[in-house]
């Protein structure tokens, strides 16, 4: 199978099958952005599940929050943000594109063919930009907007003007870029309010935007996405022993929802490619259907943040021993996953292409740990009543005890068996005539497509059996 096709499959299942929708699609879509479907969001409750499974609910020096997606925009500034979050932006000056600096090869324009038009690379500042307040509504904004836009001038969609602060209303803000500055602006409450002892951490599940210069690659590159970030606080001196714990946590993690420990690969960065805060990173690739690209991060932040802003808040971030001894600094390491390309990589992984009966088969080969829907349940024949009667007992039985069961009578009993098997169902239990005369039930194993009849009231047994389940 042709690898750019792969992707293309993958997109087609997601939106057909209910997983992820184009953003704003009846109105020809919007660049970056994509809406969950019922069945996406399933899918990102089990991996958000996992990750508090393994980063929060087992830690006893883990403390969650849920901070402001806007914050002042001098977080931002402070931070390094407003300054350092740019990305190299070239623009052709025949057709207008404008691209990210390293998606272009040689002088020629990748949009429309052109040499020699494109002009030196700018540095363009990726937050999103909003307005607070009552001139955030009716025509003052568009009014507010333009002045601020015109003192900028040519620069004013991002590029950064050396002088642009000057010109910043008192009202602008920045959408975050990440979660992380919501758990170091609230640091020290939490540390007043618990009294911690280092090492700990604070986790943060959150949206982040992006105003990405060329979105792509389907939920790759975002310009809205959703992260996973811990911020963990040592002692200056631990922070290699615990940034090798983190390292092998993240693989642990990965491994329990099942990516495929051949498709991840660790490359430590190199200093030029860190992002401004970071005095060691290593990103986590993983093989997506468009080439190795990062799936994850761990950053060693150092004790940047804080320290930037105890600079421009004035309010100490020292940590005070218990036992006494001087205060200091904290350091930090960072574990960050993006939510959308853990998606995008356990629908890569899980995509498998087979043959039944001589007939092309597509399935999602998830383990049921992540699988939207474990069961389906369904009478062979919706029109007899005996069978929907017992279906339904089953079902009700099942959905007390498993939490993503799914009612499936829609079409003929082929047709239930190829949607099911393309949404990673497990296993599909199937009430038929037999089931009248003598109680059992057939399970079929979506992977091997081999049905097993079993008494119904050892189904749950059967289904709850981890070999089972996992097999
Ligand atoms: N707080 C650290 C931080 O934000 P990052 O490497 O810029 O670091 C962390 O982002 C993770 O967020 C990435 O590893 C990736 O999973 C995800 N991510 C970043 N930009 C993204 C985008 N434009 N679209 C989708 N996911 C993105």
């Amino acid at each position: 199978m042709e690898n750019k096709t792969t992707l293309e499959y993958i997109v087609s299942l997601a939106k057909r099958r209910g997983f992820i929708y184009p953003g704003s699609e009846i109105y020809g879509g919007l660049s970056g952005f994509y809406d969950y479907g019922p069945l996406g969001v399933a899918l990102k409750r089990n991996i958000i599940d996992a990750w508090l499974k393994f980063f929060v609910d087992g830690w006893d020096d883990m403390y969650q929050v849920d901070s402001a997606i806007l914050m002042s925009r001098k977080v931002w500034e402070a931070s390094g943000h407003a300054s350092g979050f740019n990305d190299p932006l070239v623009e052709c000056s025949n057709c207008h594109s404008r691209l990210r600096d390293e998606h272009i090869q040689g002088n020629k324009c990748p949009v429309c063919g052109q040499s020699g038009t494109l002009g030196e690379p700018k540095q363009f500042n990726m937050m999103l930009k909003t307005f607070l307040g009552p001139t955030s509504t009716g025509e003052e904004t568009s009014n507010l907007i333009t002045d601020v836009d015109k003192k900028l001038g040519p620069d004013s969609d991002g590029l950064v003007a050396k002088n642009r602060f000057e010109y910043q209303a008192e009202d602008l803000t920045y959408l975050r870029p990440e979660t992380a500055q919501g758990m170091f602006v609230n640091y020290k409450n939490v540390l007043d309010c618990f009294y911690p002892d280092l090492p700990f951490g604070m986790a943060q599940i959150g949206k982040a935007f992006r105003n990405e210069i060329s979105p792509r690659d389907f939920l790759f590159r975002l310009r809205e996405m959703e992260q996973m970030e811990v911020e963990y606080f040592v002692a200056p001196e631990q922070w290699e022993e615990k940034f090798e714990h983190w390292r092998k946590d993240m693989l642990e993690y990965f491994k329990y929802i099942v990516l495929p420990g051949g498709m991840i690969h660790q490359l430590e960065m190199p200093e030029n490619e860190r992002a401004h805060y970071s005095a060691k990173t290593i990103d986590f690739e993983f093989d997506y259907p468009f080439g190795r690209k990062e799936l994850a991060g761990l950053a060693y932040r150092t004790d940047y943040d804080l320290k930037k802003h105890q600079e421009a808040s004035g309010k100490s971030m020292e940590y005070k021993p218990k036992g006494g001894g001087q205060g200091f600094i904290p350091h930090v390491i960072e574990p960050s996953i993006g939510i959308e390309r853990t998606v995008l990589a356990l629908l890569s992984a899980a995509y498998t292409e087979d043959e039944v009966n001589g007939e092309k088969r597509t399935y999602l080969k998830l383990l049921s740990n992540i699988a939207p829907v474990k069961v389906a349940v369904s009478p062979l024949l919706q029109n007899k009543a005996e069978l929907v009667e017992k279906a339904t007992e089953v079902y009700d039985m099942l959905k007390k005890e498993i939490k993503d069961v799914m009612w499936d009578d829609n079409g003929n009993i082929g047709k239930r068996y190829r949607r099911q098997d393309e949404i990673g169902t497990p296993y599909f239990v199937t009430i038929d005539f037999q089931t009248i005369d003598d109680n059992t039930i057939t399970i079929r194993n979506r992977d091997t497509t081999e049905q097993e009849r079993v008494k119904t009231p050892d189904l749950l047994i059967k289904l709850q059996d981890r070999e089972y389940l996992t097999s």
